[in-house]
């Protein structure tokens, strides 16, 4: 049986995938199983921020895998607690408590459930709990029922209601479709502060300060989605520092790129002081509250914790700031009508595409076409939407491999005109 045959037969068909079977990866590069060699602008989208394999992280999981894989969360386990003191104090720098997860998703169903057990201790006047988190259109917050419910994107939802109530979706980056957002059951707003699946939009600082006003108005809690964006991607540790780093959220979430490849996710809750009796908002989620076989167990912590003082010791968001410049410079001398915008910060950017001059197959988008068309040129890339592709490179992709790329979209890119 062919790998194609094995999942035609055996996998179940959620993703449209495209047909290309990877074998094997090194630094920003990727084999397929003809032994073809890709640059891998992709990256699992967003997850490997040191490339494949990189000695460290291979390393790390070796050394504990063959020391303590597992242990239940009943129990302390060291790289956890390391982890966890590593994250608050060097790239957090607020605070706070953690919780790990295995994935984005479920790092946002537990911000989620920490808003419901906010808007249980701060209730509305008449005494029912406040439940309702503001989420954003275009946002994508995961798969989950909870997670899929806060995703401001009805494609998503489409065919699984009824949705878990409590969500409404807003126009991002709109100040004045804030005014009289808030209900007396709102709880708290949700964001990416750089929207990534929904085609690559930062939030203006103004508007992140405009919802810092309103949670301030009205109590409620203000958590950023940094799952994609997060961990040195967007040239900060954390994202929304690369637009308003004055701003303090209640909670944040993670999951790709601190993993480098391994399955692991986070939420952290801030640990400021919520009433009158001292109590601090981390502490809602206290013992029972939330819980996770797997999450944070040593493999994964001992894995993450490498690639975090990997990013932190090669100052690799300040490399990511460096090739956006580069990424940035090069296409604008390009002059290439098929490119509406480069959006985005860091390493987490979007090429804009102007639909009209990309022909396109029924049935599938102009993004598509190129990503498509630069695989076929040896540039593995996602798209983002259905007229914007991504570029997501590892955060230690060199300037040569970024001019690699840059010649392959070139080329490409000049023949829509
Ligand atoms: C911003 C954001 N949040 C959440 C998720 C969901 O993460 P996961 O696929 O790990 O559940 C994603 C995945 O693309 C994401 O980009």
């Amino acid at each position: 049986m062919t790998t194609t045959e094995n999942f035609n037969d055996h996998v179940m068909a959620t993703y449209g995938r495209f047909p290309l079977t990877l074998v094997s990866g090194r630094g920003a590069r990727v084999r397929d199983d003809a032994g073809r060699e890709y640059l891998d602008f992709c990256m699992g989208i967003a997850v490997c921020s040191l490339g494949h394999c990189h000695p460290r992280l291979v390393t790390a999981i070796q050394q504990q895998a063959a020391k303590l894989m597992h242990v239940s969360n009943l129990y302390l386990n060291e790289p956890q607690g390391v982890m966890a003191q590593e994250m608050n104090q060097l790239d957090i720098r607020l605070p706070g408590k953690i919780f790990f997860s295995n994935s984005g998703a479920e790092a946002n169903d537990g911000l989620i459930k920490s808003a419901r057990r906010y808007g249980h201790h701060k209730p509305q006047a008449n005494g029912r709990p406040r439940f309702e988190v503001i989420t954003f259109q275009q946002s994508f917050h995961g798969r989950t029922l909870g997670s899929m419910a806060a995703t401001g994107q009805a494609k998503i939802q489409q065919g699984f209601d009824p949705l878990l109530p409590g969500f409404r979706y807003l126009p991002f980056n709109d100040i004045s479709a804030l005014e009289n957002a808030v209900s007396e059951e709102t709880v708290a707003f949700l964001l990416e502060p750089i929207q990534g699946e929904g085609g690559v939009h930062v939030a203006s600082k103004a508007f992140l300060e405009a919802l810092v006003a309103l949670c301030e108005k009205h109590d409620l809690l203000l958590m950023f989605d940094e799952v994609q964006a997060g961990f040195g991607r967007c040239g900060q540790a954390m994202a929304w520092r690369a637009i308003a780093p004055e701003i303090q959220p209640d909670g944040i979430s993670w999951a790709k790129g601190m993993g480098g490849g391994v399955p692991i996710g986070a939420f952290w809750l801030s640990d400021r002081v919520i009433d009158d009796s001292g109590k601090t908002l981390a502490s809602l989620m206290g013992p029972g509250s939330h819980g996770s076989t797997y999450g944070g167990n040593p493999l994964v912590c001992a894995a993450a914790l490498e690639v975090l003082r990997e990013i932190r010791e090669k100052n690799l968001s300040a490399n990511a700031l460096h090739q956006e410049q580069r990424i940035r410079t090069e296409i604008a001398s390009w002059s290439l009508p098929v490119i509406t915008e480069v959006r985005g910060l860091g390493l987490l950017l979007g090429i804009g595409l102007r639909p009209d001059l990309i022909p396109t197959p029924e049935g599938s988008t102009p993004a598509l076409t190129v990503v498509n068309a630069l695989m076929t040129e040896g540039l593995i890339v996602p798209p983002a939407g259905p007229e914007t592709f991504r570029l997501l490179p590892p955060l230690n992709v060199t300037d040569a491999e970024i001019d690699e790329a840059l010649a392959i979209i070139h080329r490409i890119l000049s023949t829509y005109a």
